[in-house]
């Protein structure tokens, strides 16, 4: 990370045209500005993360580069001199959230004149978004998208010399930028972006229009990172992608999601290999290998299927069966022993009357855990025009059945592990019971346990007590 070092002295006072140099060139900048911010002391900043996993690493990004200007962590929104909202449009009740919050600012930005507000991520990338912001919550000091999240460097720097609010939107992604400060939300456990993206235009999802086409990073600047994550304590890594099953397409050099796997295998001291998310239409022979053969890859699949119904499979364009799903994951469960699989189901896409399909699915796969989401219409995408939407009461009594079969598969699961003893990462002290210690088995089941505070970053054995519907309870064996 020797770009990190660099000072603006050295480029005599013209930002650099090359990344990341430009953007640590914008944080030296920053500093200066965040450092007459309060005279009292440190400013504080806040990154509230709305949505997915992804979401909540590139927020350690944002959060990296504003510690590194200078900030502090704020606890609470109340005392934050700047807030940044990293924002979700995936369901419509995602953007609700933070048009709720985003209207309670309006106060504190009153009580708080040095307060500067910033929007990000996925609902930026609409133009509606976009017009509602600048009529409805004019207070908003800075708004910019997916394509340019490294930026916020230069962006803050524009804005702490703007009185007009800024607001950048790129509609086409650019170059894959490395090396920026980022911090961990975890110590022994870290997310490690492997492709940005997605291609796979499913019918109701908004993503491959904010998220924009799939693009790899080469390999090396991941095997770097995972090194470098290592070095500093890093046990566990998840490798992230909207769909890690076609890691590689428009690398110059070839390679395929499951060689990359057998790469990240060989790292020494890493302890365990986790993944997500993939799609089942892409998950190979070769990939269920790797997951075979390779000791630290978790026997942990997060697999959607979202609908059982081949007919509306085929119109939320999933490009499998059921049957097909159902053999996949059979394949599964005969090569990577004690796999579990957890999944997304969606109820409620225009045309689904009954989940019978759905139901068919869970009853036969049993999913160690779900996601479960009513289907909700994204403008601008293929589903929002399709006819037929099934009625509200209708769409509430199928998700309940959904529920009502599912939850007690997940809990069977779970007891016929009380009396086991399993591998488990202790990440850190519960939250529930500051008595507990709190981990993962590899097949992804979260225990709390009673356990010796040293192990804490130590992969340990821990017998299974007590299960409960999302979570086991446990003692380390030998205390
Ligand atoms: N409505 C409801 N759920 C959705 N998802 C994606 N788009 C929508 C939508 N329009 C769900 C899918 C996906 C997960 C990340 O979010 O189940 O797998
Ligand atoms: Fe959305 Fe489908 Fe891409 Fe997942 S694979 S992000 S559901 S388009």
């Amino acid at each position: 990370m020797s770009d990190m070092n660099f000072k603006v002295s050295e480029v005599y006072g013209q930002a650099p045209l090359k990344e990341p140099q430009r953007q640590l060139y914008f944080i030296e900048k920053c500093r200066e500005f965040v450092s007459q911010i309060k005279p009292e002391g440190k400013p504080l900043m806040l990154v509230n993360t709305f949505g997915c996993q992804m979401n909540a690493h590139d927020s350690e990004k944002l959060k990296g580069m504003l510690l590194e200007m200078g900030y502090g962590e704020a606890k609470s929104e109340e005392e934050a001199d700047f807030i940044i909202y990293n924002t979700c449009c995936v369901r419509e009740n995602a953007e609700n959230k933070v048009y709720g919050n985003l209207g309670q600012l309006k106060h504190l930005k009153k009580e708080n004149s040095r307060l500067k507000i910033a929007l990000c991520g996925c609902m930026m990338q609409q133009e509606t978004v976009i017009e509602t912001i600048k009529n409805k919550y004019n207070y908003v000091d800075l708004v910019f998208g997916t394509h340019n999240l490294y930026k916020l460097p230069e962006l803050l720097y524009t804005a702490f010399n703007s009185k007009e609010p800024v607001y950048e939107i790129k509609t086409e992604h650019g170059e894959i930028v490395e090396n920026l400060p980022s911090v961990r939300n975890f110590e022994y456990t870290a997310s490690v972006n492997i492709m940005y993206g997605c291609d796979n235009f499913c019918s109701y999802c908004i993503v491959p229009y904010v998220r924009g086409r799939e693009r790899s990073r080469k390999p090396e600047d991941i095997l770097n990172e995972i090194k470098e994550l290592v070095n500093d304590g890093v046990k566990e890594v998840c490798l992230l992608g909207q769909n890690v099953n076609s890691y590689g397409k428009g690398l110059e050099e070839k390679i395929t999601f499951a060689e990359l796997l057998r790469m990240v295998n060989e790292i020494p001291r890493l302890e365990r290999i986790r993944f997500m998310t993939s799609h089942p239409k892409d998950l190979s022979d070769e990939l269920i290998f790797a997951m075979r053969d390779c000791e630290k890859v978790c026997s942990h699949i997060h697999l959607p299927f979202q609908a059982g119904n081949d007919e509306i499979l085929k119109k939320m364009n999933r490009h499998y069966t059921k049957e097909q799903y159902i053999a996949l994951t059979e394949k599964l469960k005969k090569y990577v022993p004690g796999v579990g699989i957890t999944t997304d189901i969606m109820v409620g896409f225009p045309g689904e009357y009954d989940v019978d399909d759905t139901v068919d699915i869970i009853k036969r796969v049993r999913f160690s855990g779900a996601f479960t989401f009513i289907y909700s219409k994204r403008v601008g995408t293929p589903a929002a025009k399709m006819p037929n939407m099934p009625d509200e009461k209708l769409v509430k009594k199928n998700f309940n059945r959904v529920l009502e079969v599912l939850n007690p598969i997940i809990f069977e699961i779970n007891s016929e592990k009380v009396g086991k003893t399993y591998k488990v990462l202790a990440e850190g002290i519960s939250g529930h019971d500051k008595n507990l210690l709190i981990g993962r088995l590899e097949d992804n089941t979260l225990i709390h346990f009673k356990g010796n505070i040293e192990n804490i970053g130590k992969i340990i054995n821990v017998k299974v007590t007590d299960s409960k519907t999302f979570y086991l309870l446990g003692e380390q064996e030998d205390l």
